[in-house]
């Protein structure tokens, strides 16, 4: 069995940056409520003419980590993309990167595990490279929420928390032993699908459904909807069980961390982990002050932040960890 770890990291934000101020603008909310419950001071918003989409914002990223790896382009045998916010319905995203980043006809596979999305895709990426399948695999995760978030008062408990951005990571076949991603926990409880969602347009609720219906207040289907509170709740709970559930794997202690990366879903969630597992401010690596919740985007980012801010060494010890919509939550440990 071969072992796989990554090669290069990159990531793309928008320049448009949105102030809790400027969102104070539109609906009835504010810069102390936001950042008291979320930790967000600010996001970045794709701005209409900037060019930028999911795919574009995908590829940006990927051309950064794939120049970083140092492996060429036409090496990626596999790209695998993380996505709740596609630019189409279909063809999935992962073919659009393709295109843009002219590479030929290797497999392209859309991953659909919103904030546990990356995690998914490294699982799907480090399967490949262990079995001998593919040697070098391009993943990203990249987001576009702005388009379809509410920003009048109805939608402030989600439209507040979401930014637009994207991350992505080469993995390739390690030739260290034992350095690497060292093993990736996934999980999954449909029961709670609808407590984090989307519900139209999809084929449930097809467009001209939504036209003639046109739902309105609570009914409405075309804005994501959270049940903020049920779903901290759960975050905290599984944010703890699947680290432990990593460490634990490789027979590893909390003090054996040497960075975690947590989903940036909400900076109290984050301190909740780092506080339960009494990790120093140096052991754990936030950003969602800048850049919000970015979904399956938002761990690739960070950990590229991290290490670019020399934050991850060699030998370091790395775990990832995330919880979102499905729900779905996942951790990964990474020898550096
Ligand atoms: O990444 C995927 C996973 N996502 C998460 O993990 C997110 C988990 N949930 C959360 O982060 C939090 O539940 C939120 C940040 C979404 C909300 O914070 P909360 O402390 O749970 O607030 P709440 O929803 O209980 O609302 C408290 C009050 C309400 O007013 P009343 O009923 O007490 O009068 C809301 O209407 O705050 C009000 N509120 C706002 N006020 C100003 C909700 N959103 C806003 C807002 N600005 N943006």
């Amino acid at each position: 069995m071969y072992q796989s770890k990554i090669a290069g990291l990159g990531f793309y934000v928008p320049e448009n940056v949105v102030t809790n101020d400027d969102l104070s603008k539109m609906m009835d909310t504010n810069d102390e409520w936001i950042q008291e419950r979320t930790g967000i001071k600010e996001r970045r918003h794709i701005k209409k003419g900037d060019g930028n989409s999911t795919a574009v914002m995908g590829a940006k990223a990927a051309k950064i980590a794939i120049e970083r790896s140092g492996i060429s382009k036409d090496d990626i045998e596999l790209i695998v993309f993380a996505t709740l916010s596609p630019d189409y319905y279909f063809p999935g995203g992962g073919v659009q990167i393709q295109e843009m980043l002219d590479i030929d006809t290797c497999p392209a596979l859309d991953v659909r595990n919103q904030c546990s999305g990356f995690i998914y895709g490294l699982s799907v990426a480090d399967q490949y490279i262990k079995t001998g399948m593919y040697k070098n695999v391009l993943l990203i995760g990249s987001e576009n929420h702005s388009g379809g978030l509410d920003f009048s008062t109805r939608g402030r408990g989600v439209s507040v928390i979401f930014g637009d951005g994207a991350g992505a990571a080469v993995l390739t076949r390690s030739d260290h032993n034992g350095q690497g991603v060292l093993s990736t926990h996934l999980h999954s409880e449909g029961k709670h699908a609808l407590e984090l969602s989307l519900k139209g347009p999809s084929t449930m609720h097809w467009v001209p459904q939504i036209i003639e219906e046109n739902p309105q207040g609570d009914d409405i289907i075309y804005y994501p909807y959270m049940n903020g509170q049920f779903v901290f709740k759960n975050a905290v709970v599984r944010f703890s069980e699947v680290i432990q559930e990593g460490l634990q794997a490789n027979g590893l202690e909390v003090k054996d961390i040497d960075m975690l990366i947590p989903h940036q879903a909400n900076l109290r969630i984050s301190q909740f982990v780092q506080q339960k597992f009494k990790l120093s401010d140096e052991q754990v690596h936030n950003n969602i002050q800048r850049y919000g919740n970015t979904t399956a985007a938002s761990i690739p980012i960070a950990l590229t932040e991290a290490w670019e801010e020399g934050k991850i060494k060699e030998g370091d010890t790395v775990v990832l960890a995330a919880f979102g919509s499905g729900f779905t939550w996942a951790s990964a440990v990474i020898k550096w």
